[in-house]
């Protein structure tokens, strides 16, 4: 498994990723956050998104996107290959796209709204807390992104307050600059790590901006 900051080079898999967007949302019975392929070839043209590859094969992605002047983060868009799934490629990415977030936005505080266990579990395991919706963004732009979500009508009954998704924050206490952290200086540094079947050698290259 490879999982590494994209380039402008990846764009040719943008198309492929956001028929897995639409596809994991029919399974799931979920609403479609809608992401063309344009924007997600924007975020890694801009180095603001991870991507895997297991065997050379796509495996799975994830980006970035900065709300209220970059002072809130937030990983959006996480997916692996349906064939791929419960075999660590998630986590890894996840993993991924926080260290680059850390290193990039290091004032940030990084947030998501999730139903899916597995990321609660993994936002869990990278120091993420619950919160009410009043300690994440107010941003309008992050926010019309629920708008193409069945459950839509249900925040919008709560003045934005509560919905069905948990609000995750993680608020470091202190900005992290790379250079004084060596686990965030190492995310732009090859990292070998075992991982679970099908892949033998999870190889993290986060290569820089
Ligand atoms: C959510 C998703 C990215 C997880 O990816 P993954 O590669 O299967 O996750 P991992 O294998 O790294 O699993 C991480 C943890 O979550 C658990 N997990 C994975 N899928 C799960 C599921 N469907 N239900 C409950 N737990 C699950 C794993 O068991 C693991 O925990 P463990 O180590 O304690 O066993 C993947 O299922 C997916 O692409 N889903 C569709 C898109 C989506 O829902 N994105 C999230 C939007 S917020």
């Amino acid at each position: 498994m490879l999982v590494r900051v994209a380039t402008a080079a990846d764009t040719q898999f943008a198309a492929q990723l956001c028929e897995w967007y639409v596809e994991s949302a029919k399974t799931r019975g979920t609403g479609i956050a809608k992401r063309e392929p344009h924007y997600v070839a924007q975020k890694m043209a801009g180095g603001d998104a991870v991507i895997a590859f297991v065997e050379h094969e796509l495996a799975g992605f994830c980006y970035i996107e900065t709300f209220d002047d970059k002072t809130f983060v937030v990983n959006s868009g996480l997916v692996v290959n349906a064939a791929l799934r419960q075999h660590g490629v998630g986590r890894a990415i996840k993993q991924a796209a926080f260290n680059l977030s850390r290193v990039k936005y290091p004032q940030a505080k990084i947030f998501g709204i999730t139903t899916s266990l597995a990321v609660m579990k993994i936002n869990s395991e990278l120091g993420y807390k619950p919160v009410t919706f009043s300690e994440l963004t107010t941003s309008e732009d992050f926010w019309k992104g629920c708008r193409s979500c069945k459950n839509y009508q249900i925040l919008q009954d709560n003045d934005r307050r509560m919905c069905l998704c948990t609000g995750m924050l993680f608020d470091a206490p202190e900005p992290a600059p790379a250079a004084a952290d060596p686990a965030l200086k190492s995310a732009y540094e090859p990292i070998r790590e075992p991982a679970r079947q099908p892949a033998k050698e999870a190889v993290f290259a986060l290569t820089g901006p």
